[in-house]
């Protein structure tokens, strides 16, 4: 197969996980026989440097040509990189958004996966994790908060700031059948979170999800409230399977779902559109603290490569392989230093790709 894959390594800790996750795929196509052109696409603070723009239109216009992209990550130390100087649209972050809403890409997936061979890295009490946990964080992804309408303004001579939470039926409605279809593949269950105790946004969407779910008996849907749902998480986070949520909701409960698997630089994303297309990129961030050192850990970017080749090319094996081997070099007792603990081998960034590329086989 010839594949056309978008490429974005953007800033701190991306262009070093993005150079492991090619050279996988590299070895994937080497060992399965596939093909690749590469597109490299600037996103963030890289296209701030070179455009001075977060986004250009001419890479909307690549990305679209491509059949799926990859990313590492963007956007820096807020507190010294210059890229915070500029006003709030131009910042690395408002490309981000810009490119998911010019892709349609409404349906964020976020994994958090207790991996058996990282226990030792949870947070959480044993006892509370026995058996471990896999849930899959459904995330709206280019509506409400995000991208309502925002301004700051004196009122009065009083600075007021205002943004504007807007869902619509449809919005809701096609996230909430990927939830539901995803959800059967799975444990069949369907948790959806909101705050409709208090949001007309909310009230909506617990209608619509109540709508879609007549379609899906065999599915169980239930509500919870958003605040109830962070306690949960740390409570018991065995009782989920697909979590279902709008934006900004998802956006702090992913955070939070990653951070209790206790191995962020483990979790593969995808934000997918309603074609076959999707961008694909670690959960974590750009970590600018440890960029250049060699120490990042790219299995999340790598993982993501085998989610790509999965969900946009139907390429089921090349994706078992890569997360075979992903499994066992962590069976090897090989570490990056996240994830280290007594006992195991630490090795850097590149040293773990060239274990992982050393394990593809068909
Ligand atoms: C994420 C990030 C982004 C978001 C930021 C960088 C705009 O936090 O992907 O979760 O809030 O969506
Ligand atoms: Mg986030």
């Amino acid at each position: 197969m010839e594949l056309k894959i978008g490429v974005i390594r953007g800033d701190g800790i991306g262009p070093e996980i993005v150079a492991e996750a090619v050279k996988v795929l590299d070895k994937v196509g080497q060992v399965f026989g596939h093909t690749y052109t590469y597109q490299e696409l600037l996103l963030g603070g890289a296209s701030i440097d070179v455009h001075g723009v977060p986004l250009t239109d001419e890479t909307i216009a690549d990305a679209k040509s491509c059949d799926a992209v990859l990313m590492g990550s963007i956007g820096g130390d807020a507190r010294v990189s210059p890229w915070y100087k500029l006003e709030p649209g131009k910042r690395p972050e408002a490309g981000l958004l810009k490119i998911r809403k010019a892709l349609n890409l409404f349906a964020n997936l976020r994994p958090a996966v207790l991996y058996d061979e990282l226990k030792g890295a949870c947070p959480l009490k044993e006892e509370l994790t026995e058996g471990g946990f896999d849930l899959m964080i459904m995330r709206e992804l280019t509506g409400g908060l995000y991208f309502g309408n925002r301004k700051t303004e004196e009122v009065n001579g009083v600075l007021t700031a205002c943004d504007e939470l807007t869902y619509n039926e449809n919005e809701i409605r096609r996230i909430a059948v990927r939830a539901f279809d995803i959800a059967r593949k799975r444990r069949k269950k369907v948790t959806s979170v909101d705050k409709a105790n208090v949001l007309d946004s909310s009230r909506l969407w617990r209608k619509v999800v109540e709508e879609v779910a007549k379609d899906y008996p065999d599915v169980t849907l239930e509500h919870m409230l958003v605040d109830n749902c962070a306690m949960q998480l740390v409570k018991n986070p065995k009782q989920f399977d697909v979590i279902l949520t709008e934006n900004m909701f998802g956006d702090i409960l992913s955070d939070e779902a990653s951070m209790v698997t206790g191995s962020i630089g483990m979790l593969a994303s995808a934000s997918l559109n309603d074609t076959k297309f999707g961008l694909y990129e670690p959960s974590g961030g750009s970590a600018p603290d440890i960029a250049g050192k060699g120490i990042a850990n790219p299995i999340a970017t790598i993982l993501s490569a085998a989610m790509m080749l999965r969900f946009s090319f139907d390429l089921d094996k090349e994706a078992d392989a890569i997360e075979d081997a992903v499994s066992k070099v962590l069976e090897e007792g090989y570490r990056t230093i996240d994830i280290m603990s007594e006992g195991k081998t630490q090795v850097g960034t590149a040293k773990i790709g060239d274990l992982i590329c050393e394990r593809i086989e068909r």
